[in-house]
């Protein structure tokens, strides 16, 4: 069976078309290599670009106000239960395959943010399961970079109320029978057109664990706008879990998306990744950490000499530093705005502006560290944003798969 061989014709009908590279850049979420072209990439997803107006419907938040996220799939519902205050949820999930840097926790502060906002439930699977399968560690090491990632999940601040922290592996007893049943409608065919291959059997089965993760607050909560922030990598996993929930006869609706682009890497545009050689700029890192890191390596749009930047000025929009600003730390937009036009003028210098950048860097990180470092025990600190009882039983019952000795 082909991968485009489902009941769904209409709007929907691009949703799993494979992720083989027919341009120059390939992007799943097991590879991502070439210059991306985030434009032609929601046209090869089947993704919709996110309206202005769409943009003005959601908490103001500069990851949305500068076009960070981007595109998306679904967004009106998610706004309209929003605005209704009707119940509307959220997914980001964590591979624990390392430590977390800045690019993987600011889907979490936006996660944040709009709960904060509009109150909406906000789901953070670890998918432990995946990365044990995916990278060469073994069950202690995936444990503990899970142990330390938690503390970093922790310490953004959800409300214990409205926020589910999953770990695929501790919180099985609900997500291996909720797995199992989506996996019916998943073949081998879908698996490999829209990841590629895959070395294990477990890799191929992990897309029915990682759609249960994006079902799972409608399980739990019933039926409602789900929205899944996440970078575009990440969008095959949306569209195999929206594919299946439109043939399984559950009460949910297709998860929506928020789809994003990657923080650019310290050395350049691409992905910026922790196990890759380009440095990153981890969490924890220390203020001077953050500050040498910055100046011997982020690319910047600078000139060659000091006399020819003042001349000519240099080019916020490739510059690393610059770049960071405005995808998150530097909020205010007229404040932006001047960066921008003094060095464009050549006033502000490469070495003035990878300042400003780490100022506003170990600031933020300042911040988080310090909601860290007062978590107390692990097990202790998450007990509050784990699944209830009833809660598993719910999800159980309504996806049809009660437990066996109740
Ligand atoms: N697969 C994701 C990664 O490798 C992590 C993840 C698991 C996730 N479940 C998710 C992301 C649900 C978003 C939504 O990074």
């Amino acid at each position: 069976m082909s991968p485009t061989d489902h009941t769904e014709t209409d709007t929907d009908a691009t949703e799993t078309r494979t992720a083989t590279a027919t341009d120059d850049f390939t992007v799943t979420p097991y590879a991502v290599e070439g210059e991306i072209d985030y434009e032609k990439l929601i046209d090869r997803f089947g993704a919709d670009r996110l309206t202005d107006e769409q943009v003005a419907r959601f908490p103001d938040h500069p990851l949305l106000r500068r076009r960070t996220f981007y595109a998306g799939r679904d967004v009106d519902s998610y706004l309209e239960a929003a605005e209704a205050d009707a119940p509307h949820a959220i997914v980001t999930g964590r591979g624990p395959s390392g430590t977390m840097h800045l690019g993987h926790v600011l889907p979490l502060y936006l996660a944040k943010r709009l709960q904060q906002e509009t109150g909406a439930t906000v789901y953070i699977p670890l998918s432990d399961d995946e990365k044990f399968l995916a990278k060469a560690q073994s069950f202690a090491e995936i444990g503990h970079h899970t142990r330390e990632n938690l503390r970093d999940i922790l310490a953004v601040g959800f409300d214990p109320d409205r926020t589910r922290l999953i770990i695929d592996t501790v919180d099985a007893d609900v997500i291996y029978p909720l797995a199992v049943r989506l996996a019916t409608y998943l073949t081998p065919a879908t698996v490999e057109a829209v990841y590629g291959e895959q070395d294990t059997v477990g890799l191929q089965f992990y897309p029915a664990v990682q759609a249960t993760h994006l079902l799972l607050p409608q399980l739990v909560g019933g039926r409602q706008p789900t929205l899944v922030p996440i970078a575009v990598d990440q969008d095959p996993h949306v569209r195999v879990c929206r594919d299946i929930a439109a043939k399984e006869a559950l009460p949910v609706e297709k998860p929506g998306a928020l789809l994003g682009r990657f923080l650019p890497s310290l050395e350049g545009p691409g992905k910026m990744s922790s196990s890759a050689d380009a440095p990153s700029i981890e969490l924890a890192a220390a203020p001077e950490t953050v500050a040498e890191t910055i100046r011997t390596h982020a690319y910047t749009g600078g000139r060659a000499t000091i006399e020819e930047h003042r001349e000519r000025g240099g080019d916020p929009s490739v510059d690393v530093p610059f770049q960071y600003l405005r995808f998150f730390f530097e909020p205010d937009d007229a404040e932006l705005e001047r960066i921008a036009a003094d060095y464009r003028s050549g006033d502000l210098l490469s070495g003035e502006l990878k300042e400003i950048a780490i100022d506003r860097i170990t600031t933020f990180l300042a911040a988080h560290q310090r909601r860290r470092a007062v978590l107390g025990e692990l097990a202790t600190e998450i007990q509050p944003y784990r699944l209830t009882d009833a809660e598993r039983q719910q999800a159980l019952e309504r996806a049809g798969v009660p437990s066996v000795l109740e």
